[in-house]
C-alpha cells in the first residue's frame, strides 16, 4: 500500500521524465556548444537536457528546439557541435555575440529545420551551397558579417521558403545568376521558389538578365530590384505573374519596350521603372491597370503621343511620373479623372496645348512639374492652377518660352496658391516685371525665376514673405538696388521652426535641373525641402549701388550670388556674420576698398570669387582665403599677396613679411594639420563607406563636403532608411 502511495506520488514525475527523457547523443552535443562560449554560463548542469533552458523536447525526447536569443552568448560554434540534433526545427540564437563562419557542417543533418534565425551575431564567411532542409521557411541572417555572393543553388530545396533575410551584411552580391545564364541554362533556385512573394534586392551589384525563372514564381507579388545593373527586356512572360502588385526595376539598364501585355497584371498597384532604358510608347494595355497608385517612367527613352491615352481607368493613381523622355501631343483630359493624383511630373518631354481647367477636379494635386515642353499661355495656365488648392509645388520652368510674365493687370482679384511653397519659373525667357501678385504667396519659401527677361526692381515686399529662403533672379535684366528689406527676410535671420515645414517631403524625388539647386549629389535623390540651400542669388543683372551692411542680418543664408552686376562700394565687413556661407560670388562688379580681413572667419566657403573688380590692397593672409585658387581675385589689378603675386610697395613688403612669416608657421603646423585631416577623412569616410557597404538598409545617401575651421570633415547625410532589405517572403 505504502509503495503503491510512493509510486503514486512518483508517477508524474516518472512520467514527465519518460516523456522527456534527453538523448544522451544530444546532450553531448549540446554540451559541446555550450562548451565554446565563453560566457556566461548556460547552467546546463541536470541529466535531463530536455529542461534546460532554452531547450524544447518532443513527446519522445528529441530536441526539436534550441532558443537562445539575446542571452549575452559569447564566443565560437564548433562546426560539428549541433550536427547531432537531428529533429531540430527551431534554431534561433539571434542578438548574441556568437563568432563563427557557417561551414557547411554546421547545417549537416539539420534536415527538419523550419526556423532558422542567426541575425544579430558576428557570422562571418560565404555562406553554406544550400539551405539544410527542405522544410526550411524562415531564415534570418542578418547583421552579420557574411561576404561573397549567395549562391543560387542555396534556395535549391527551399520550397517552403518564406522569409529569407540577409541584409546588413557585406555580400557583394545577392543573387548570381549570370553564370548559369552563359551556359544557356535556367538559374536554379528563385523559380523554384514557388511561394516565393516578395522578391527584393535592392542596391546590389546584380548584373545580367532577370533570370526567366522569376516568370514561374507565379504567387510573387513583389518585385523590387533597384539599383542594380541588370539589362536586356522585361519579358512578356511577366504576364504570367498575375499576383504581381509592385514592380521596381528602376536605376537599371533595361532596354528595349516595354512587354505589351503588361496591362494583364491587373493587380498592379506601383510600377517604378525609372531610370532605364526603354524604348517605345506606353502598352495601351496599361490604361486597363485600374488598381495602379505610382506610374513612375520618367529618364527612359520612351515615346509617343500620350494624348491617345485614356487615364479615366485609373481611378486609384496618385503619381504620375513621365519626366525626361520623347513623350509628344498634349496632355489627356482624361488625366484629370484621377481624382487622386497628388503628383504629375511630365517635365522634359516634347508636349504641346495649353493646361485646361479640367486639372482643377484635383483636389489633392500637390506637385506639378511641366517644365521644358512646349506648353503656351502661361497667363491662362497661372488663371487656372492658382485654383489648385493643395497645390505645393509647381515648375514650369522652360516651357511657355518667350511670354509675358502674368502682370497684375492679368491676375485682377488674384486670391490663389494658397498652399504654394515652391514656384519654379527658369529658363523661359519670360518678359515683364515681377508682379505684385507674388506677395500674396504667404506660404512660398522658393522662388526661382533665374534666366528669362525680366526687368524693373527687386521689389521691397519680397523681403516680407514670412517663409521664403531661396531666391534666384540670376541671369534676367533687373535694375535698381539691392533693398534693404531683403535683408529682412525672416526664414534667413533665425533658426527655423520646426512648424515652418522645413522637413517637407515632395511627392516625387527633385532635381536641381527642374526648378532649383538642391545640395545633394546628382547621383542621388533627394524628397526633402531641406536640401534646398538657403539662397539668394541675383548674379548677371544691372543691379546698381551698395551691397547694404545689413546683408549681415542674413545669418542662415548658404549662397549669395551677387556677381555680374554693378555694384560699387566696399565689401561690408558684415558679410562676416553670414557663418553658414557657402559660396559667396561677388565678381563682376565695380567694388573697390580692400577684401575685408574678417572674411576669413566664414568657416563654410566653398566657393569664393571676388574677380574682376576694383579691389586693392594685399589679401588677409593665414587664412582660408589662400586656398582659393588665383582666378578668384584676378582682374583686380590693384590686389596683391597670395594666391596673387606678393605686394611690392613698401608696406606692401611688410605686410608680405608678415605674412610669409604667418604662412611659415601655418607649414610648420601642417604637416600635423594633414595628417589630422587625413586621418579625420580615413576614419570619416571608412567609418562612412564601412557602414554603406555593411549597412545595406541605407538607400540613398551622400557625402557633404563642409570645411569645419581648417580640418577638413566629411558628413554624411542618410535620406532613406530601410530600402535595402533583401527579403524573400512566400
Ligand atoms: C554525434 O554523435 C556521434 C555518434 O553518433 C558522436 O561520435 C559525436 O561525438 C557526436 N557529436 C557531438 C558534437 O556530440
Ligand atoms: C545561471 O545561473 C546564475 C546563477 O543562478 C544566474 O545568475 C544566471 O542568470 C543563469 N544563467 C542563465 C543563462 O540563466
Ligand atoms: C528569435 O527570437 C527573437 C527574440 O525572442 C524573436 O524576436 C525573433 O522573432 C525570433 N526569430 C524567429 C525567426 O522567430
Ligand atoms: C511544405 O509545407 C507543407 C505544409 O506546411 C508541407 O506539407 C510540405 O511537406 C512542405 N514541403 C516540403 C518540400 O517540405
Ligand atoms: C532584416 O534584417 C534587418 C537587419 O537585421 C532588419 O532591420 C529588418 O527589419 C529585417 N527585415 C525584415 C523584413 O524582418
Ligand atoms: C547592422 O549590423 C550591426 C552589427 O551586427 C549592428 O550593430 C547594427 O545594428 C545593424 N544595423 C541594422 C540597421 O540592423
Ligand atoms: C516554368 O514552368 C513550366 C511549367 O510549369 C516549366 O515547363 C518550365 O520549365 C518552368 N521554367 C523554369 C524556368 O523553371
Ligand atoms: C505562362 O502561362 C502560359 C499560359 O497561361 C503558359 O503556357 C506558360 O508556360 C507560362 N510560362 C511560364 C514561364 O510559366
Ligand atoms: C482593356 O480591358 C478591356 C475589358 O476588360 C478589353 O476589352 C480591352 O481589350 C483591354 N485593352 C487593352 C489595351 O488591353
Ligand atoms: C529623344 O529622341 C531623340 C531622337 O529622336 C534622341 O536623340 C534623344 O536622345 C531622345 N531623348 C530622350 C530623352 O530619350
Ligand atoms: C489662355 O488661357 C486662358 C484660360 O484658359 C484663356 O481664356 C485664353 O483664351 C487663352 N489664351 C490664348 C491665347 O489661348
Ligand atoms: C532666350 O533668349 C536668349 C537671347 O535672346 C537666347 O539665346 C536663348 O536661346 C533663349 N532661350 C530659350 C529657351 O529660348
Amino acid at each position: 500500500m505504502a509503495h503503491a502511495f510512493l509510486l503514486f506520488l512518483l508517477f508524474p514525475y516518472i512520467l514527465s521524465t519518460n516523456i522527456h527523457a534527453c538523448k544522451q547523443t544530444e546532450r553531448s552535443s549540446l554540451l559541446s556548444f555550450a562548451s565554446t562560449l565563453s560566457s556566461p554560463p548556460l547552467n546546463w548542469t541536470s541529466l535531463d537536457c530536455c529542461r534546460w533552458k532554452g531547450i524544447t523536447c518532443d513527446q519522445d525526447g528529441w530536441v526539436t528546439r534550441l532558443l537562445l536569443p539575446s542571452k549575452g552568448l559569447k564566443g565560437g560554434i564548433s562546426p560539428f557541435s549541433l550536427a547531432n540534433l537531428t529533429h531540430l526545427t527551431h534554431l534561433n540564437l539571434s542578438h548574441n555575440s556568437l563568432y563563427a563562419s557557417l561551414e557547411t557542417q554546421f547545417f549537416f543533418s539539420l534536415n527538419q529545420l523550419e526556423i532558422l534565425d542567426l541575425s544579430y551575431n558576428r557570422l562571418f564567411g560565404e555562406l553554406p551551397l544550400s539551405l539544410p532542409s527542405s522544410n526550411i521557411r524562415t531564415v534570418d541572417l542578418s547583421s552579420n558579417h557574411f561576404i561573397g555572393a549567395i549562391p543560387s543553388s542555396f534556395f535549391q530545396q527551399a520550397s517552403n521558403l518564406t522569409s529569407f533575410n540577409v541584409s546588413n551584411n557585406s555580400f557583394t552580391g545577392l543573387l548570381d545568376f549570370s553564370s548559369n545564364l552563359f551556359n544557356g541554362d535556367l538559374a536554379p533556385g528563385l523559380g523554384k521558389c514557388y511561394e516565393l512573394q516578395v522578391f527584393r534586392a535592392n542596391h546590389n551589384n546584380l548584373s545580367g538578365f532577370l533570370p526567366e525563372d522569376i516568370y514561374n514564381a507565379t504567387k510573387l507579388e513583389e518585385i523590387a530590384l533597384a539599383l542594380n545593373s541588370l539589362h536586356g527586356a522585361i519579358s512578356d512572360k511577366i504576364v504570367n505573374l498575375t499576383n504581381l502588385a509592385i514592380l521596381d526595376l528602376s536605376f537599371n539598364d533595361f532596354g528595349s519596350e516595354l512587354p505589351l501585355n503588361l496591362g494583364k497584371l491587373s493587380k498592379l498597384k506601383f510600377v517604378t521603372l525609372d531610370f532605364n532604358n526603354l524604348e517605345g510608347s506606353l502598352p495601351p494595355s496599361l490604361m486597363n491597370c485600374t488598381n495602379l497608385v505610382e506610374l513612375r517612367l520618367g529618364n527612359n527613352n520612351l515615346e509617343g503621343d500620350i494624348s491617345v491615352l485614356d487615364f479615366s481607368r485609373l481611378s486609384q493613381l496618385t503619381k504620375l511620373d513621365l519626366r525626361f523622355n520623347n513623350f509628344t501631343g498634349t496632355v489627356p483630359v482624361s488625366l484629370y479623372s484621377c481624382r487622386f493624383l497628388k503628383a504629375i511630373r511630365l517635365a522634359e518631354n516634347h508636349l504641346e496645348g495649353q493646361i485646361q481647367a479640367e486639372i482643377l477636379s484635383l483636389k489633392f494635386l500637390s506637385l506639378l512639374s511641366f517644365g521644358y515642353n512646349r506648353f503656351t499661355n502661361l497667363t491662362g495656365a497661372m488663371k487656372i492652377l492658382m485654383g489648385c488648392k493643395s497645390l505645393h509645388t509647381l515648375c514650369l520652368s522652360g516651357s511657355f518660352v518667350g511670354e509675358g510674365m502674368p502682370s497684375d493687370d492679368d491676375m485682377v482679384d488674384f486670391d490663389g496658391f494658397q498652399n504654394l511653397r515652391v514656384l519654379g519659373l527658369v529658363r523661359s525667357n519670360l518678359t515683364g516685371q515681377i508682379p505684385f501678385w507674388l506677395s500674396k504667396l504667404k506660404n512660398l519659401e522658393i522662388l526661382a525665376m533665374g534666366f528669362n527677361q525680366i526687368t524693373g526692381p527687386i521689389p521691397s515686399w519680397l523681403g516680407t514673405l514670412p517663409r521664403l529662403f531661396y531666391i534666384s533672379l540670376s541671369h534676367n535684366r533687373i535694375s535698381g538696388k539691392f533693398p534693404q528689406q531683403l535683408c529682412r527676410l525672416p526664414r534667413l535671420l533665425h533658426e527655423p521652426i520646426a512648424s515652418q515645414g522645413v522637413n517637407y517631403e515632395f511627392e516625387l524625388p527633385v532635381f536641381s535641373s527642374n526648378c532649383f539647386r538642391i545640395i545633394a549629389n546628382q547621383n542621388f535623390l533627394s524628397q526633402k525641402l531641406d536640401f534646398v540651400p538657403a539662397t539668394i542669388d541675383l548674379s548677371t543683372n544691372n543691379i546698381v549701388g551698395d551691397i547694404p551692411i545689413e546683408i549681415g542680418q542674413l545669418q542662415l543664408l548658404h549662397t549669395l550670388g551677387l556677381d555680374s552686376n554693378n555694384f560699387s562700394g566696399v565689401i561690408p565687413d558684415q558679410i562676416s556674420n553670414l557663418r553658414n556661407l557657402e559660396v559667396l560670388n561677388l565678381s563682376m562688379n565695380h567694388l573697390s576698398g580692400i577684401i575685408p580681413s574678417s572674411l576669413a572667419s566664414l568657416n563654410f566657403l566653398k566657393e569664393f570669387n571676388v574677380s574682376y573688380n576694383n579691389l586693392e590692397g594685399s589679401i588677409p593672409t593665414g587664412t582660408q582665403l589662400q586656398s582659393f585658387e588665383a582666378f578668384a581675385f584676378e582682374g583686380n589689378p590693384k590686389l596683391c599677396g597670395a594666391p596673387l603675386p606678393r605686394c611690392e610697395s613698401n608696406k606692401g613688403i611688410d605686410a608680405d613679411n608678415k605674412n610669409n612669416k604667418d604662412v611659415h608657421n601655418g607649414l610648420h603646423q601642417l604637416p600635423w594639420l594633414y595628417i589630422f585631416i587625413v586621418l579625420g577623412f580615413i576614419v570619416g569616410f571608412w567609418g562612412v563607406c564601412g557602414s554603406l557597404i555593411i549597412n545595406k538598409t541605407w538607400r540613398y545617401a551622400y557625402f557633404r563636403f563642409i570645411d569645419n575651421l581648417q580640418g577638413r570633415v566629411y558628413v554624411m547625410v542618410t535620406l532613406r532608411i530601410n530600402m535595402m532589405k533583401k527579403r524573400l517572403r512566400g
